[in-house]
């Protein structure tokens, strides 16, 4: 059986979108899906993004930056794709009827976009976390709404996605979120301090864009992953746990009030999960990679430290808080982790930074409890006002460092 589908990959230069446009070039070839490209966007690599348009022929290939766009343009003359540019054209593009759109930016740049697509009514393959922790109770009304569906592509929400019997939702106990630990998993606390952007960026077991690495490595990925749970299986806080694994097999747990965990598992693959919402409700063959059980041999768990992972906290904190705590404390984190990528601050200056900028927030005058007004609005005066507190927070912090 072919699936056949229209599809939009936002963000397809980076590490999702790169292995999405792979496992739909591969399906393609096995006879397992019929696609039609309708737009790729990215943020600068004209290269890349040119590259795919020239392989790919979508209708629409847009650039975020509009300094890139001549080049563009002139990359694609002639091939019949046409060129836009600019952060608008970016969420034209996610709109444009695609009956499938991989939501693949990184950040919060990806919010309007990945909304757009979810008005939309499509299908959002949705790799772009944080537009669910700063928007998800509106993005997830949205679609639907417009009669759309939202279907994750993180591995560990994938996983949870596979395992939550709709019939038995109410029955759940508990969702335990599997973490691999990081490139520092093991190491002490002393050390942690002295950690380099190179050492932080070296995942173990996952090939990742820059940003997400470092949030595994201070964990605050978990930390949004915990909010993303929470908004995506209408779970509270304190029912969603995290707990080391550091084979990255089993991808998340569902544990039913009848005692029952029910898991699922596989290689450490993006494209599986990614083959999955491309798929559901189907199952799609493809040359998948298999899980060799007897080679992994052991599969071990471990509870994460709480000192050495502060991250963890910090980010419940934002979710039992609610409203506009969650963009604020992703806002924080993203201009915290792009200094500690600029070597302005330490690694643990990263959750001490977030932290301390939603305390200040929290003090100053109700921002952190959001607005009733359009939700991408509300997130991005959120979005702004809690990247000047954390610029404030981190200036300080780096004339100590
Ligand atoms: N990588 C993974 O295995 C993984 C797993 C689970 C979830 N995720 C989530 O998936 C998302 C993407 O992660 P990634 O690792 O693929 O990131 P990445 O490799 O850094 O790629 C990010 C993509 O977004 C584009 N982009 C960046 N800033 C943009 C902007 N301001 N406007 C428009 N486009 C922009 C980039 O374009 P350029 O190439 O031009 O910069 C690139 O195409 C993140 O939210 C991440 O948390 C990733």
């Amino acid at each position: 059986m072919s699936l056949k589908r229209s599809v939009t990959v936002l963000g397809s230069t980076g590490s999702v979108g790169v292995s999405t446009l792979d496992l739909l070039d591969q399906a393609r070839r096995h006879g397992s899906a019929e696609v039609e490209l309708v737009a790729l966007t990215a943020n600068r690599n004209v290269e890349k993004l040119a590259e795919q348009a020239l392989r790919w022929r979508p209708r629409l290939a847009v650039i975020a930056d509009e300094a890139c766009r001549a080049e563009l343009a002139e990359r694609l003359a002639g091939s019949g794709v046409e060129v836009a540019a600019g952060p608008e054209a970016v969420a034209e593009a996610a709109a444009m009827g695609a009956e499938w759109v991989m939501a693949a930016i990184v950040g919060v740049a990806g919010l309007a976009p990945t909304l757009a697509a979810a008005r939309s009514g499509a299908v959002v393959a949705l790799a772009n976390k944080e537009s669910l922790v700063c928007a998800g109770p509106a993005l997830l009304d949205a679609s639907r709404a417009a009669g759309g569906t939202v279907i994750p592509v993180d591995s560990e929400h994938s996983a949870i996605f596979q395992v939550l019997q709709p019939e038995a939702a109410g029955r759940v106990a508990r969702l335990i979120l599997t973490a691999s630990g990081g490139p520092f998993r093991d190491w002490p606390l002393e050390a942690m301090a002295d950690a380099t952007p190179e050492q932080a960026v070296a995942h173990p077991n996952w090939s990742m864009g820059a940003k997400i690495s470092i949030d595994s490595a201070t964990m605050m990925n978990k930390g949004l992953e915990t909010i993303e749970a929470a908004y995506l299986f209408s779970m509270p806080a304190d029912r969603i746990e995290v707990l080391i694994h550091p084979q990255s097999v089993v991808h998340s747990l569902v544990e039913y009030q009848d005692g029952s965990t029910l898991a699922q598992l596989g290689p450490p693959d993006m494209r599986a999960p990614i083959a999955c919402a491309f798929a559901w409700p189907e199952r799609m063959a493809w040359p998948a990679p298999r899980l060799d059980l007897a080679a992994v041999g052991a599969l071990t768990f471990q509870a994460p430290d709480p000192r050495r992972f502060p991250a963890l906290a910090v980010a419940r904190q934002a979710l039992e808080h609610g409203r506009g705590a969650p963009a604020a404390l992703n806002a924080a984190n993203e201009t915290a982790v792009a200094a500690f990528l600029d070597r302005k601050i330490g690694f643990l200056d990263i959750a001490a930074a977030v932290a301390e900028t939603l305390e200040r927030l929290d003090g100053d005058g109700g921002l952190l409890a959001g607005g009733d007004g359009d939700a991408l609005e509300t997130a991005m005066t959120i979005d702004r006002t809690a990247r000047r507190t954390a610029a404030d927070v981190l200036a300080a912090m780096a004339s100590a460092h």
